[in-house]
C-alpha cells in the first residue's frame, strides 16, 4: 500500500523500524500529537506514550512480534494537557517497516466507562432498596391485617375512616414494595425474538391509552433475530415510551405529540465490557417537553422522579432489563426532543 493513502484516515498511523524508531507519521498522528512529521521522525515511538517501564519494554516485544497486537489504553500529551489514547500496535511481517502503531483518542471510550459506571451505581441503589423494601414487607403485612382485626371489632361506624385510610396506605405502600423488589436479578428466559415485535406490542398498548399521539415506525427490515427475554424487553421499551407518551400529553405547551420507534444496526460497538460485532440500536423518540434540567443526569436513578404520579421506577427497571442483555441505554434530551437509546448486543440463534 502507498503510504500517502494513510493520510486519507482519521486515525493516527504510525510506522516504525525494528529500532522502535517512527520512520513515518500520517496527517492524523501530525495533529494527534501537535507536530509535524520532520520533528516526529526518527524518535522513539515508546517516548510518546510517556516514561512507564513496563510498557517501554512491552512495546519492543511487541514490535518485534511477541504479541499479536498490542492494545493499550493510555494518555498521550497535546498541547498543554493529556489526551486518552487507545494505542494498537501491529508487528509487520515483510513489509518495509517493523510495526504499524495506530492511536486513536477515546472519547467513545470515556463515555462507555461512564456508562458502566453509571450502571453499577443504579445496580448497587437497586439492590439497597430491594433489601430495604424486603424489611418493609414483613411489617407492613402485619399492620394491614390487624387494622382489618381492629376495623371488625369497631362499633363505631366513624371510627373505621381511619382503618380504612391504614389499610388503603397499607396497600400502596404495599404496591411500591412489590415493584421494588420485583425483578430480582432471576436469570434471562431467553427466546428467539426480532425487536419489531416488541415494538409493536408496544405500539399497540401505548396507541390507545394515548391516541393523541402520531406514532412513527422508522425499522430497519434487516435486522436479524436475536435471543432476548422478550417480557422483559417489553418492559423495557414499554416503560420507555410510555413516559414519553406522559410527558407530551402532560405539557400544556404540546403541539403535534409524536413518538417515533426507530431501529438501525451498529457493527462493531462496545457495549459495557463486550465489544459486539453486530447491535441493534432501537430510539424512542419524541417531541416533548424534555427530561427536566435538574434530574437529566440521575434520570436512570431508582425514586426519581419528575411527575407528580410518579415512583421514579420505570427507568431503572429498564436500564436494569437491558443491562442484563448486556446492552446499555442511553438518554439524549432537550426541550422539544427525546431520544432514549437502547443497544442491544446482537446473540445469533
Ligand atoms: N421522554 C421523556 N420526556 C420527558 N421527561 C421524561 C421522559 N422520560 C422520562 N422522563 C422523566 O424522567 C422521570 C423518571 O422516569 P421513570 O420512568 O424512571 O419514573 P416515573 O415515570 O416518574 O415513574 P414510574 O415510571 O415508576 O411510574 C420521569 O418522572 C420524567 O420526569
Ligand atoms: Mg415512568
Amino acid at each position: 500500500m502507498d503510504v500517502a493513502a494513510y493520510d486519507l484516515l482519521s486515525t493516527a498511523v504510525l510506522l516504525l523500524d525494528a529500532e522502535g524508531r517512527i520512520e513515518y507519521v500520517n496527517t492524523a498522528a501530525e495533529e494527534l500529537f501537535g507536530v509535524s512529521h520532520r520533528h516526529l521522525a526518527g524518535q522513539n515511538a515508546a517516548n510518546l506514550l510517556g516514561d512507564d517501564d513496563g510498557l517501554q519494554s512491552r512495546f519492543m516485544d511487541a514490535v518485534h512480534g511477541k504479541f499479536g497486537v498490542l492494545r493499550q489504553p493510555l494518555k498521550v500529551r497535546r498541547g498543554d494537557g493529556m489526551v486518552p489514547v487507545s494505542v494498537a500496535l501491529v508487528p509487520l511481517r515483510n513489509e518495509a517497516w517493523a510495526a504499524l502503531m495506530e492511536v486513536r483518542v477515546v472519547e467513545h471510550h470515556a463515555l462507555l466507562d461512564r456508562h458502566q459506571q453509571l450502571g453499577k451505581e443504579v445496580a448497587a441503589q437497586r439492590e439497597t432498596l430491594r433489601n430495604l423494601a424486603h424489611e418493609v414487607k414483613n411489617p407492613l403485612g402485619g399492620i394491614r391485617a390487624a387494622a382489618q382485626l381492629l376495623e371488625g371489632e369497631l362499633a363505631e361506624a366513624g371510627l373505621r375512616e381511619y382503618t380504612t385510610v391504614i389499610i388503603a396506605e397499607a396497600d400502596r405502600l404495599a404496591h411500591l414494595v412489590d415493584r421494588l423488589i420485583a425483578p430480582q436479578g432471576d436469570s434471562l428466559h431467553k427466546t428467539p425474538l426480532n425487536i419489531h415485535e416488541v415494538c409493536e406490542r408496544v405500539r399497540m398498548l401505548v396507541g390507545p391509552e394515548f391516541s393523541s399521539i402520531r406514532i412513527t415506525r422508522d425499522y430497519d427490515a434487516s435486522l436479524p433475530e436475536f435471543l432476548g427475554d422478550f417480557p422483559r424487553l417489553l418492559q423495557a421499551v414499554l416503560n420507555i415510551a410510555r413516559n414519553a407518551a406522559q410527558a407530551m400529553t402532560e405539557n400544556p405547551a404540546q403541539q403535534d405529540p409524536h413518538l417515533i420507534f426507530r431501529t438501525r444496526v451498529a457493527r462493531q460497538v462496545l457495549l459495557c465490557d463486550q465489544p459486539a460485532s453486530l447491535a441493534v440500536v432501537l430510539s424512542i423518540i419524541d417531541n416533548g417537553p424534555g427530561v427536566p434540567p435538574e434530574i437529566l443526569d440521575k434520570v436512570f436513578h431508582p425514586l426519581v422522579t419528575g411527575r407528580a404520579e410518579g415512583t421514579g421506577l420505570g427507568l431503572s427497571l429498564a436500564q436494569e432489563f437491558v443491562l442484563q442483555h448486556g446492552g446499555v441505554l442511553e438518554c439524549d434530551s432537550r426541550p422539544g426532543r427525546t431520544e432514549f437509546r437502547m443497544i442491544l448486543p446482537l446473540e445469533l440463534r
